[in-house]
């Protein structure tokens, strides 16, 4: 079980899961939960190599490593500290 934590929030994600339910959760706007219009956008505080890669998506909106969407991440373990 990955933890996920929003603005020190603490959620429990399981290993390989998406982080939208966290995210929409805490209260992080989301509309199309496609990667297509950028409301749902994360900063990456700590653990940003505990989130599977960059997608097309969210390279395509311009996302980095540290910036990206929380309809498009997964958790592959560990913890994440993020804020948005
Ligand atoms: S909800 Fe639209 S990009 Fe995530």
């Amino acid at each position: 079980m990955a933890k996920l934590f929003i603005d020190n929030i603490e959620y429990d994600v399981p290993d390989g899961q998406q982080t939208a339910e966290a995210c929409e959760t805490a209260g992080i706007p989301f509309s199309c939960n496609s990667g297509v219009c950028g409301t749902c956008q994360i900063e990456i505080l700590e653990g940003a190599e505990n989130l599977n890669e960059l997608n097309e998506e969210e390279a395509a909106l311009g996302q980095d490593r540290h910036h990206r969407l929380g309809c498009q991440c997964k958790i592959l373990g560990g913890i994440v500290k993020v804020t948005y």
